[in-house]
């Protein structure tokens, strides 16, 4: 840990010294003047001064039940309630609220992958049915109730939606494995939440090919088994529905087709239960630094009160507005940016199924076009993606975007400028959201209309979140210092998670322990929230975010923890150690390489590379695949025998690796650099 905490400070620091200023762009007048947050009244509101009761503006933006009798409960630090005493469905509040005024109004433009398949538009009225008829399915046919976990190992297609918001009817809590995930990885976390029901899908459409999804599920099945979690049902989307497109047969008695169950609950009502705010919402496990995923456990009342706040400030949602996030809905940014924030706003949200170079570079701004999209959302690795292969497409299609959104990794300012210009033709104010996972919700960004925008920084907290960086020793680094540190978060805020899933003692280490100087304080001033990523504050109070200081690789926007991949590596039985390292990478950011030695007895060889790549694609999923697999005949290692990353991580970034004369084997290293 020493090593790493050394090498990351230095390598944070030279490139926050070497960093140039940014000029500035200015949001238009035209945007300004429709904008949800027009003037800096905002900032009163949600001073430290008003602070936990400036999130009543949130909470106030949902409907309750019950109302709420506290905004923050914080008697048991860093367990933080929120809007305790309130009663809620969220559910309730993404569709049935929306009935008197919306209900005919497109609540999903769903777009297959294939340019030749129509669009479907899924009203809120439609959304409302499809939602009751299958909350009556789970529930009177699986048994399911509040408190329930059930498992969706869902793909882009319109029945994500139903099946989340079904579950959030009845209060079960919903666990969404990426579907780029194996049937491995995700029977590993239907037994972490002890799922009895997994809900999955036949197939879907990615790269122009038919997948077989459902054959993932088989796997999955036996993987819960093995670890002592039986699923007793197993509910099947169909992709195309009573045209059953997989390969893999099915299981008798296990696995269910819904458009098959379904026909018994057509007409069917489910009242959303009304369920208490601290109550949880759903499950997003994510990777950390060691090798088992964590699962973070998220409220309803907190959170959606967050998303929905944030969604109306930072992405400037109107109900009337076209709104087209191109994450996946299994991570987090579809949960909060394409599902909860958007339909609790009314807003009309695209899933797109597919790759978005699918089948050419200018797919997205054919959909934007016909679809009159005027709020946009993605990486910057779809955007590098993007720009490489079309830098001029966007010129080419007559749509507008009023908003766009970068998320999820550091944004280059060069690809910055053309996303501004080029994308969104110097109209659209961009904002550069930094969250995780953990967070809910944004927790620093520009203000649509009113900050100016700076090509590659995320900008100040949003309205009631107070970053500070901290240094080494736990000194805060001024803005302006020039100096890179690990950016905390002062206060609580509703859209943090509740707890790691099943493990509070790590969810207090891993996000509390590092700058909280006296355990047993009851005071929420003591306990700093640690992200986990690198970051120095310009002079302006703009924050840069540098990445992570952990052993998590940010690898095109997913989350791989080093430890992961080591361990999925060592399942090949030639391989005796293995390490994993960053590499930076032109369009994704970053990807891992791999580095294992053999066991004795073993020989180097490309089809034991390919073994090494095929094992962490089925243990993890396709986009874990390593860049590059190093055999080697040993690491660099210390005297006390400990692995040199930093040695391995600037071979393979081609940089110097400077001095080797402590490791007990530097000749190691010349050999390592000399492979081909
Ligand atoms: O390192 C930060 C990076 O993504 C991490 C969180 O990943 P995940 O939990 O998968 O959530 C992704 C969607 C929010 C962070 O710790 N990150 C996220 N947003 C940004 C970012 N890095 C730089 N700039 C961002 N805007």
């Amino acid at each position: 840990m020493a090593d790493k905490k050394i090498d990351s400070e230095v390598s944070e620091a030279q490139i926050a010294v070497h960093w140039k200023e940014e000029g500035y762009f200015k949001p238009s007048e035209k945007f300004k003047s429709q904008a949800n947050v027009k003037d800096n009244s905002i900032f009163k509101r949600f001073s430290m001064e008003n602070f936990p009761e400036c999130y009543k503006e949130y909470a106030d933006m949902l409907d309750w039940y019950e109302p709420y009798t506290k905004v923050l409960d914080s008697s048991n630090p860093p367990f933080f309630k929120w809007f305790t005493g309130g009663k809620l469905n969220a559910s309730y509040n993404c569709i049935d609220r929306h009935l008197e005024k919306h209900r005919n109004k497109t609540a999903i433009h769903f777009v297959p992958e294939p340019e030749e398949e129509a669009i479907q538009h899924m009203t809120y009225q439609e959304l409302y049915i499809k939602v009751n008829e299958f909350s009556a399915l789970l529930r009177d046919f699986c048994g399911v109730k509040a408190g329930d976990t059930v498992t969706l190992h869902m793909p882009m297609i319109p029945e994500i939606a139903v099946a989340m918001l079904a579950c959030a009817r009845l209060g079960a809590i919903h666990s969404q494995v990426f579907s780029g995930f194996s049937g491995k990885a995700c029977g590993e976390r239907v037994a972490d939440a002890k799922s009895k029901v997994l809900i999955t899908a036949d197939s879907y459409y990615r790269g122009g090919t038919l997948i077989d999804h459902k054959e993932k599920a088989d796997i999955a099945y036996d993987e819960a088994l093995k670890e002592g979690q039986k699923i007793e049902k197993i509910l099947i989307f169909e992709r195309y529905p009573g045209k059953y497109s997989a390969k893999t047969p099915l299981v008798e008695g296990r696995d269910y087709l819904v458009n098959d169950v379904i026909k018994k609950y057509y007409h069917a009502k489910v009242d959303p239960v009304a369920l208490a705010s601290e109550d949880s919402l759903f499950i997003m496990y994510t990777s950390g630094s060691t090798g088992k995923p964590k699962g973070a456990q998220h409220s309803i009342g907190g959170y959606l009160a967050y998303v929905t706040g944030t969604s109306k400030y930072v992405q400037d949602i109107h109900p009337e507005d076209v709104y087209w996030c191109m994450a996946d809905i299994g991570w987090i940014t579809g949960h909060s940016y394409i599902i909860y924030g958007p339909l609790a706003l009314a807003a009309s949200s695209v899933i797109y199924e597919g790759v978005p170079t699918h089948p050419d570079a200018s797919r997205p701004w054919r959909v934007a076009e016909e679809l009159d999209v005027n709020i946009f959302h993605t990486s910057p690795t779809a955007i590098r993606a993007l720009r490489r292969i079309g830098p001029d497409e966007p010129t080419k299609y007559n749509y507008h975007f009023k908003h766009m959104t970068t998320v999820g990794e550091p944004i280059e300012p060069e690809v910055w400028r053309w996303y501004y210009n080029i994308v969104g033709k110097k109209e659209a104010s961009v904002v550069d959201t930094w969250w995780q996972t953990e967070t809910g919700g944004f927790l620093c960004s520009t203000l649509p209309g009113i900050h100016d925008m700076k090509p590659g920084s995320a900008g100040p907290g949003v309205p009631g979140i107070y970053p500070i960086i901290f240094d080494e020793e736990g000194n805060p680094l001024p803005a302006g210092s020039g100096k890179a540190g690990n950016i905390c978060i002062q206060n609580p805020w509703p859209g943090r998670m509740l707890t790691i899933w099943g493990d509070d003692a790590r969810f207090v280490r891993q996000y509390y322990q590092r700058y909280n100087k006296d355990p047993k304080s009851k005071d929420w001033h003591d306990w700093p929230y640690f992200a986990g990523d690198g970051a120095v504050e310009a002079a302006d109070g703009y924050f840069r975010i540098l990445g992570r200081i952990d052993d998590v690789i940010n690898v095109a926007g997913h989350r791989l923890g080093t430890k992961e991949l080591e361990s999925a590596a060592l399942m090949c039985q030639e391989v005796g150690e293995a390490a994993v390292v960053p590499v930076s990478d032109p369009i994704k950011g970053k990807i891992p390489h791999i580095f294992v030695s053999l066991k004795p007895g073993y020989t180097a060889s490309t089809e034991l590379q390919k073994k090494v790549t095929d094992t962490l694609a089925k243990e993890i999923g396709p986009f874990a695949k390593p860049g590059k697999v190093w055999i080697v005949s040993d690491m660099p290692k210390t005297r006390s025998g400990k692995i040199m990353r930093r040695i391995l991580s600037a071979i393979a970034n081609k940089q110097d690796v400077g001095d080797i004369t402590t490791l007990a084997n530097p000749q190691v290293v010349e050999e390592i650099i000399n492979m081909p």
